[in-house]
C-alpha cells in the first residue's frame, strides 16, 4: 500500500459540531469517532450575584460567531451534523445558542440534531472513561439526578425536588459572602474544619431535597466557624446523594457507577461514593475534569452517536425545551 498520512481516513471519519450554552458555558467543539478535535470555550461571569439567565444570553449571542469561527478553522473535512442543546437549561440562552445552530445548519447544508444535555453529561462520560452501562450520578448547577438506561430510555430513579446541589451550595456561599461559583470555595473551607454540625438529611422515597439544606447552613454560618459549617454542608448533601445512587444500583443490579456534572469536580465526594462502590465491589468511574462541567465536546459526541443511528432534527422541530428531561429523550443509538 502506498504510503499516506492518514489523512484520508481522517477525512472518511464521521465529524460533528456541537453548541452548548444552557447557563454560563458556550462552548463549541468538533468530535469524531477517536477523539475531540477541537473545543472553543466562552464563559460568562456574573459581575455580582448568581447567573442573570438574560445577561448569560447576552454573552452568548456576543462570542457565538467568534467561537464558531475559531472551531471551524481546525476542521479536518466535512462536517455531518450540527448538533445543539434543546434543553434543559435557561430560556434565552438556548434560544441565542439554537438560532446559531440552525443557521450554521444551513450554511453547511449539514442536519440539526438537537440533543439532550443530561444525557450528553452521561454519554461523554460512558466515551471517555471504561464505563458501559453504569448507574449516573448528575450532579451541576442546575440538576441532581440518579440515572441509568433501561428499554429505550433513561429512568431517572432519583432526583432532586427543589433545587439542583450545586446551586444549593452557590446560594449558600453567597450568602456566606463567597463568590460565584461557590462549590470550589466551600471545598477548599471545607478542609480546615474542626466539627460537624447536624444539618436537615432530606430524603423521600428515592428523592433529595436541597433548598432547607441551604437555608439552615446559612443559619448555622452565623453561629459556627464557616469552614465547620462548609464540611457539614458536604457531608450531609453528598451522604444524601450516595445513599440514593446505592439504592439505584441495587435495584437495577448493575456494576457500575458513573460521576458527571460540573460538582462531579468535588473531591470529597468522588472518595464518598468511591467508598460506597468499593463496598459493593462495583466500578466507579469518573471523566476527566474537562468532561465534566458544561462542554461542547459532550453536546458533539451525543450528536454522533444519535447521527450515526439515524436520528436528524428538522428545522421545524428544532424548538428548545427549558424543561427538556432525559427520559423524555428516546434513546435510538443504544
Ligand atoms: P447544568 O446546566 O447541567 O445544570 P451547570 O450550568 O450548572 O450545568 P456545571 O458546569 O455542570 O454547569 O456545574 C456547575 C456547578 O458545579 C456550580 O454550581 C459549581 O459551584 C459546581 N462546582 C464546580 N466545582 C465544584 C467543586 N469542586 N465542588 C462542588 N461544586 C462544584
Ligand atoms: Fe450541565
Amino acid at each position: 500500500m502506498p504510503y499516506n498520512c492518514g489523512h484520508e481516513n481522517l477525512m472518511s471519519g464521521i465529524s460533528i459540531l456541537g453548541l452548548e450554552g444552557t447557563a454560563w458555558n458556550l462552548s463549541a467543539a468538533i468530535v469524531d469517532e477517536d477523539d475531540v478535535v477541537v473545543e472553543n470555550t466562552a464563559t460568562y461571569k456574573p459581575p455580582t450575584g448568581g447567573i442573570h439567565p438574560r445577561e448569560a444570553a447576552q454573552h452568548h449571542a456576543n462570542h457565538i460567531a467568534g467561537v464558531i469561527r475559531k472551531t471551524l478553522e481546525k476542521r479536518r473535512g466535512r462536517i455531518n451534523a450540527v448538533a445543539f442543546s434543546m434543553g434543559p437549561g435557561l430560556g434565552p440562552c438556548l434560544r441565542t445558542v439554537a438560532t446559531a445552530a440552525r443557521a450554521l445548519a444551513l450554511s453547511l447544508d449539514a442536519p440539526l440534531i438537537g440533543v439532550n444535555h443530561c444525557i450528553a453529561h452521561i454519554e461523554v462520560g460512558i466515551w471517555k472513561t471504561p464505563a458501559h452501562d453504569p448507574v449516573a450520578l448528575y450532579v451541576s448547577g442546575a440538576n441532581s439526578q440518579v440515572l441509568s438506561y433501561r428499554a429505550g430510555h433513561y429512568r431517572v430513579f432519583g432526583e432532586t425536588l427543589d433545587i439542583g446541589i450545586g446551586n444549593a451550595l452557590d446560594k449558600f456561599a453567597r450568602s456566606a459572602g463567597l463568590s460565584h461559583p461557590g462549590g470550589p470555595k466551600v471545598e477548599e473551607l471545607a478542609k480546615h474544619a474542626t466539627q460537624y454540625i447536624k444539618l436537615p438529611y432530606t430524603v423521600k422515597g428515592m428523592d433529595f431535597s436541597f433548598s432547607g439544606l441551604a437555608t439552615a447552613a446559612h443559619e448555622a454560618s452565623r453561629k459556627y466557624p464557616l469552614p465547620d459549617v462548609c464540611h457539614s454542608f458536604q457531608e450531609t448533601a453528598f451522604a444524601m446523594l450516595v445513599e440514593v445512587t446505592e439504592r439505584a444500583v441495587a435495584h437495577t443490579g448493575k456494576s457500575e457507577v458513573l460521576l458527571a456534572g460540573g460538582v462531579g469536580a468535588n473531591s470529597r465526594l468522588r472518595e464518598m461514593l468511591g467508598v460506597m462502590c468499593n463496598d459493593r465491589g462495583i466500578g466507579f468511574y469518573v471523566p476527566e475534569k474537562r468532561f465534566m462541567g458544561d462542554n461542547g465536546a459532550m453536546i458533539a459526541y451525543l450528536g454522533l452517536l444519535m447521527y450515526k443511528s439515524g436520528y436528524r432534527t428538522e428545522i421545524p422541530d428544532s424548538k428548545v425545551n427549558p424543561d427538556y428531561r432525559p427520559d423524555d429523550a428516546v434513546v435510538t443509538w443504544r
